[in-house]
């Protein structure tokens, strides 16, 4: 099993739900490895100096969210060379008109309108698929978002094999119940995102206790006043029951029948997420306060995803029919 989180900006509750809280429940039944991809926070990166300091910070977050150093296996994209390597070998196995056709990169790109688009925002599926196939990855815990690059790396991965022969394995999405696409709780009709443009409806997993409470109080439903699961017709109201499903094990559904109005909904809702977060950020705290053991983690971590990738890629070489050295 593999997944990765970009270290831009800080981890929200969109996050947490739809992607990290299954790393952490998939740790102990399966061989688990976690990239903190700063090679793709690059894309959009302008600034000198911050890139490390959130790369060390978000690896505090994975592990206080519960991953144990023990079993899960948390590198740093950059550290490992093999992923910019196998990377252009993906770039070669997927073609332009595939590149072209991924929402993401038209959505970002669009966004960032008069702003400077980098080739590798366009390129950025094939580093992904670089990261997943250097694992043998089977599954791939993410949000619904990423389904579209778990699926272009399938493709490339049958392509490569059936070019060279059979080198990589065939990764499959695996997404949670509910949770899968936590929305902005003041724009309902667009995902909960580190883009977005104001702060109001992205729950942090740092925030203060009263922020988070703030920001459901004032979480944007609809004027019908009747407590229902349907995305559809009540984005906002299906996302709160969504959030406080997952946050107490229960489903949306069952959750729906327990109100009848929008405010104890809200208040629960926040609760909830006040609670499940409580231990996450004192656990982040006391990481954040012992560098140097983190970053022993992290060398660790390192290590013994580089064993495994640096394999993988000696394997695609190989396949390739590349002169050794
Ligand atoms: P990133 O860093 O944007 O997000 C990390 C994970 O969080 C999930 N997620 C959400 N889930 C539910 N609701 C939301 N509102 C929400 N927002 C984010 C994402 O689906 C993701 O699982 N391209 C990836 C990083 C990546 C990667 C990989 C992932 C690079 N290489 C290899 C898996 C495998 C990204 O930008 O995720």
């Amino acid at each position: 099993m593999l997944s990765c989180i970009q270290p831009t900006g800080e981890v929200h509750l969109g996050n947490y739900l739809g992607a990290l809280r299954n790393w952490v429940s998939g740790q102990h039944e399966n061989d688990v490895f976690h990239g903190i991809v700063d090679l793709h926070a690059l894309t959009v990166t302008e600034t000198p100096g911050v890139l490390g300091d959130q790369t060390l910070s978000l690896a505090a977050m994975l592990f206080a969210v519960g991953l144990d150093p023990d079993v899960a296996t948390v590198f740093v994209q950059s550290h490992l060379p093999q992923h910019s390597q196998m990377a252009w070998i993906m770039e070669c196995t997927v073609s332009y008109g595939e590149l072209s056709r991924m929402t993401q990169f038209k959505d970002k790109a669009a966004k960032r309108e008069a702003d400077f688009v980098s080739a590798g925002l366009f390129t950025y599926p094939a580093l992904q698929a670089a990261d997943i196939l250097l694992y043998d990855a089977n599954e791939v815990p993410v949000g619904d978002d990423q389904r579209q690059h778990i699926e272009i790396t399938r493709d490339i991965a049958i392509r490569f094999n059936h070019r060279f022969g059979d080198t990589f394995v065939l990764p499959k999405a695996v997404t949670p119940k509910a949770g899968a696409r936590v929305m902005d709780l003041q724009n309902p009709e667009n995902k909960m995102s580190k883009s977005a443009s104001g702060d109001a409806g992205i729950v942090y997993m740092l925030d203060e206790p009263a922020a988070i409470e703030r920001k459901f109080k004032r979480a944007v439903t609809d004027s019908d006043s009747v407590v229902a699961y349907d995305r559809e017709k009540k984005p906002g109201v299906a996302n709160l029951l969504e959030i406080l499903a997952t946050a107490t094990d229960s489903s949306p559904s069952a959750v729906a029948t327990k109100y009848s109005q929008y405010g104890p909904l809200k208040s629960d809702a926040g609760a909830a997420v006040i609670a499940m977060l409580a231990p996450i950020r004192s656990r982040y705290q006391e990481l954040m306060n012992d560098r140097s053991e983190l970053a022993r983690l992290i060398r660790r971590g390192d290590d013994r995803a580089e064993a495994v990738a640096a394999a993988t890629l000696a394997r695609a070489h190989a396949a390739i029919g590349v002169l050794p050295r």
